[in-house]
């Protein structure tokens, strides 16, 4: 299928960027359409570990043209040492392109990011602190600053000074903390305009032609359904939509356009940040689980929170996203557990829950409903085909196909390019 749409379907780090490197080898194009850099996408290339935060994960191969589209949000600084750690690598870096209608991160979205954690105190969200949320807010607000506006420097100087004052007295008024240097703002991102501006275009142009020549067009997601500010676990989510619609207003692309989604689905779960989490194991299973994935954030290093499969989340991204196929990663990781469960529903005050609810209240008080599987002992890191795996780590396959009903198209043994099953060719 020319155009495939890659999104997360529990609460992010599914393996989204190794699926997407694997699936850029054959790719024209690789789009981003929403989030900024909390978004942190790992990609393993023989020994060598890259952490994109920004970057689209198809920037390792020199003929895919890699796009940073309208919806997302730019950290300059983030996006800049992004682009100096590639070409320390001997990254080509000649063919990223950012929409001149992507919003531009300052760092008063970064500080009032954090300062409204610490006030929000035991409500925290536990976000990356990375300006995201205020960026978006200043976008809605329709007082953001986009990267076209980098372009046109007077203009520029009088829309940031007027924001930088805005900012500094809520800064100042509401956290009683200190004020941001302006002029030194301003001169940074100066500098950063000049550096940015190679790559500013308009890059609604460039997929539009990609798709209409047929070119083999990646669409990116970041995060997750769960942390879709109207779809996921509200309040505890990120900012945009990082869910298959999303593409068509942050890629600026039509539905029309889209041809299949695949679904990232580890084989367990995992979050990072606070909010209910039903098949959480605050356990020694949790912890086992988090050594064998080394489940610590790619962007902020923090542990995440583990816990069994469950597919109530995954059936509500399936029906979200329009789900097309799945990709199962990590199976590896549960390699060795003599037990191994899946969440089929969600048992509420004695009734069961088949849907997932939008009441944190009720998320909460939910218990899961388990199947339980038996595990394999078998390394299953070197299995090359479905036929190669333990009988059990197909078994479980086939439950998950069967309980969400979208076939496993892919499944994923490790974390690199070599440990990737192709089930059904997709792309
Ligand atoms: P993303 O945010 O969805 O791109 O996922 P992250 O990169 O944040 O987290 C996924 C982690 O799992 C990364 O460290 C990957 O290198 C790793 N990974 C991906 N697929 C596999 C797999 O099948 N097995 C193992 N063991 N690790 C994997
Ligand atoms: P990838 O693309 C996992 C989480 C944060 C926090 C919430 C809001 O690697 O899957 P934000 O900084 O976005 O305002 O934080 O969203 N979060 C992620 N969790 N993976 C991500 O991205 C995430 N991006 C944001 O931990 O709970
Ligand atoms: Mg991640």
């Amino acid at each position: 299928m020319p155009s495939l749409v890659i999104v997360g379907t529990q609460w992010g780090d599914e393996g989204k960027g190794k699926i997407i490197d694997y699936l850029a080898k054959s790719a024209n194009m690789v789009v981003r359409g929403q989030g900024g850099n909390n978004a942190g996408h790992t990609v393993v290339v023989g020994d060598k570990k890259y952490a994109l935060h920004l970057i689209p994960s198809g920037v390792l191969y020199n003929n895919t043209v890699n796009i940073v589209g309208n919806g997302v949000v730019l950290d300059p600084e983030g996006f800049l040492s992004e682009v100096e750690s590639l070409q320390k690598d001997g990254v080509d870096i000649s063919n990223i392109y950012i929409s001149e209608r992507a919003h531009i991160v300052f760092p008063y979205h970064k500080e009032i990011d954090a300062l409204s954690e610490t006030k929000r105190g035991e409500k925290q969200i536990g976000t990356t602190k990375k300006g995201i949320c205020p960026c978006y807010m200043d976008k809605i607000e329709r007082t953001g600053i986009r990267a076209c506006d980098l372009l046109e420097k007077e203009l520029f100087i009088e829309k940031l000074s007027e924001q930088i004052d805005k900012k500094n007295e809520i800064i100042e008024k509401i956290y009683k903390a200190e004020k941001l240097n302006k002029e030194q703002i301003i001169t940074q991102y100066l500098e950063y305009a000049e550096k940015l501006k190679p790559f500013i275009k308009d890059t609604t142009v460039l997929v539009y032609e990609a798709l209409c020549r047929g070119d083999k067009v990646l669409f990116e997601g970041a995060q997750g359904t769960l942390l879709d500010v109207d779809l996921g676990t509200y309040p505890y989510v990120t900012s945009s939509h990082p869910t298959s619609g999303g593409f068509t207003i942050g890629a600026g692309v039509g539905p029309t356009m889209i041809d299949e989604v695949l679904g990232i689905v580890k084989a367990y779960t995992t979050r990072v940040g606070k909010g209910p989490f039903v098949t959480e194991l605050d356990n020694e299973i949790g912890e086992r689980i988090r050594i064998a994935g080394h489940e610590f954030g790619t962007t902020t290093g923090r542990p995440r929170r583990c816990g069994w499969l469950d597919t109530v989340i995954v059936k509500f991204a399936v029906r979200t996203n329009g789900i097309t196929g799945l990709s199962l990663m990590l199976l590896d990781v549960l390699t060795g557990f003599e037990t191994i469960k899946i969440c089929t529903h969600y048992e509420y005050q004695g009734e069961i829950i088949e849907h997932f609810p939008a009441s944190l209240n009720k998320l909460e008080k939910c218990k899961p409903v388990y199947k339980e599987f038996k595990g394999w002992t078998e390394d299953i890191s070197k299995c090359e085909t479905f036929e190669d795996l333990p009988k059990e780590a197909k078994e479980y396959i086939l439950a998950i196909e069967e309980l969400v009903g979208v076939p496993v198209k892919i499944i994923s043994v490790g974390p690199k390019r070599t440990q990737t099953i192709i089930r059904e060719n997709i792309f």
